[in-house]
């Protein structure tokens, strides 16, 4: 038998005793070890709760308990979840995490301590929710390089932009919507500027260089500016619009970007609708794969989480490596050197613009006039190239994406 303990008895916290519950039989067959949870960390009152004997209020009981092998983390934020962490990993307990923002945070920190203290720092549950993306990454795909990573990792902004796209609902009544189904947090910030997103890609591009990606340095750029007029035009021009989180190899390079994306239609990553999540990895000999799922919420979450304590159970026996390291030099191609090609709309109609949009950008472009807007897409160029040319079009730019 194998004790745990569980910190922070939120939405995936419960998730993670409730499968576990639920689950034993498979879990305790896959883990070659009964699961007995010990205890669970939270400061709130849940003396009704059936198993209230398992509630504990001072870390250090599980900290100081031998017994103790495996603590699951399903805090989120940064602290006290980083504290606690260094805390369980320092006295040699694997710990189990769904924390982006802490993994993506101190990862490099977390995963030298857990290898300084044989232990291990397991993570599959911080990007994508319920999607194997991260086991896959470092197992299945450990043949291939990774050329480049395509992510839509963000349930609700993908809600909110398939509600405009499909039904034109506007994004103000888009987001009411998601915060009524309990989809977005009260504050939208973290999902709607792409930051949750930013977090998640960040994760992924470290794991693909081997050495931390921060995501404070990524270029991130939310949904707020997407109206229907973008929304129709994507739709004729033959594309969907996407948050995507895109880590690109190019050369010893990486171009990392969060930001709404024209996606073609026929791309598996414009057919994730609503909440879910679609993952696109490229390896240099397996070409693409693709992982989609339930990105976000609780058993979908919990259950990544509660693989990854099977996994630490199996696996106990094997060194634990590190995904990734500190950061070393800076490996991100600058925003404006990044090449790609970009949907542009100007609002205005007149045929002078036209013939200046033609004339700049080449007479093979596609464009669409309508309802007082130019739309058009640009070739393929650095963005700062394409910033200079359209300076010379003298139209205000309603709004300019990149074309995945
Ligand atoms: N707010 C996040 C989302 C939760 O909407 O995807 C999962 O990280």
């Amino acid at each position: 038998m194998t004790k745990i303990a569980i910190i922070g008895f939120g939405v995936v916290g419960s998730g993670v005793y409730e499968v576990i519950r639920k689950n034993a039989g498979e879990i305790t067959e896959k883990a070659g070890t009964e699961i007995d949870i010990k205890y669970i960390l939270d400061i709130r009152d849940f003396s009704n709760h059936p198993e209230s004997n398992l509630f504990v209020n001072d870390v250090n009981i599980i900290a100081e308990d031998e017994e103790v092998s495996v603590v699951v983390e399903t805090m989120g934020g940064l602290e006290p979840a980083n504290t606690f962490s260094r805390l369980m990993l320092s006295k040699g307990k694997t710990v189990v995490t769904s924390n982006k923002e802490l993994v993506a945070t101190y990862g490099d920190e977390l995963f030298a301590l857990a290898s300084e203290n044989d232990c291990a720092y397991y993570y599959e549950a911080s990007v994508g929710g319920g999607i194997p993306i991260i086991r896959p990454m470092k197992n299945c795909l450990s043949a291939n390089r990774i050329e480049s990573v395509f992510g839509i990792l963000n349930g609700t902004t993908n809600y909110i932009l398939t509600r405009m796209f499909t039904d034109n609902v506007s994004f103000e009544s888009a987001l009411k919507e998601a915060q009524e189904k309990g989809y977005a947090e009260k504050d939208p910030t973290a999902d709607v500027d792409g930051f949750d997103t930013g977090k998640k890609i960040s994760i992924l591009s470290s794991m693909i260089n081997g050495e931390k990606i921060n995501h404070e340095d990524v270029h991130t750029e939310g949904i707020r500016g997407i109206t229907l007029i973008d929304t129709e035009f994507a739709q004729s021009f033959g594309y969907s619009i996407k948050l995507i989180g895109s880590c690109r190899r190019v050369d010893d390079k990486y171009s990392v970007v969060v930001a709404p994306m024209l996606v073609k239609k026929d791309s598996p990553l414009a057919g994730v609708n609503d909440v879910f999540n679609g993952i696109m990895v490229c390896g240099n000999m397996l070409g693409d794969a693709f992982f989609y799922g339930r990105g976000a919420g609780k058993l979908p979450t919990a259950s990544a989480v509660v693989a990854d304590v099977i996994d630490a159970l199996r696996s106990k026996d094997i060194s634990f490596k590190a995904p990734w390291t500190k950061a070393i030099g800076n490996v991100l191609v600058p925003y404006d050197k990044i090449e790609c090609a970009m949907y542009v709309c100007l609002k205005e109609t007149d045929d002078e613009t036209v013939a200046k949009v033609c004339q700049v950008f080449g007479n093979d472009l596609k464009i669409i006039v309508k309802d007082g807007y130019v739309a058009f897409i640009t070739g393929k160029d650095t963005i700062s190239a394409i910033d200079e040319k359209l300076s010379k079009i003298n139209a205000k730019v309603n709004n300019k994406l990149m074309i995945l």
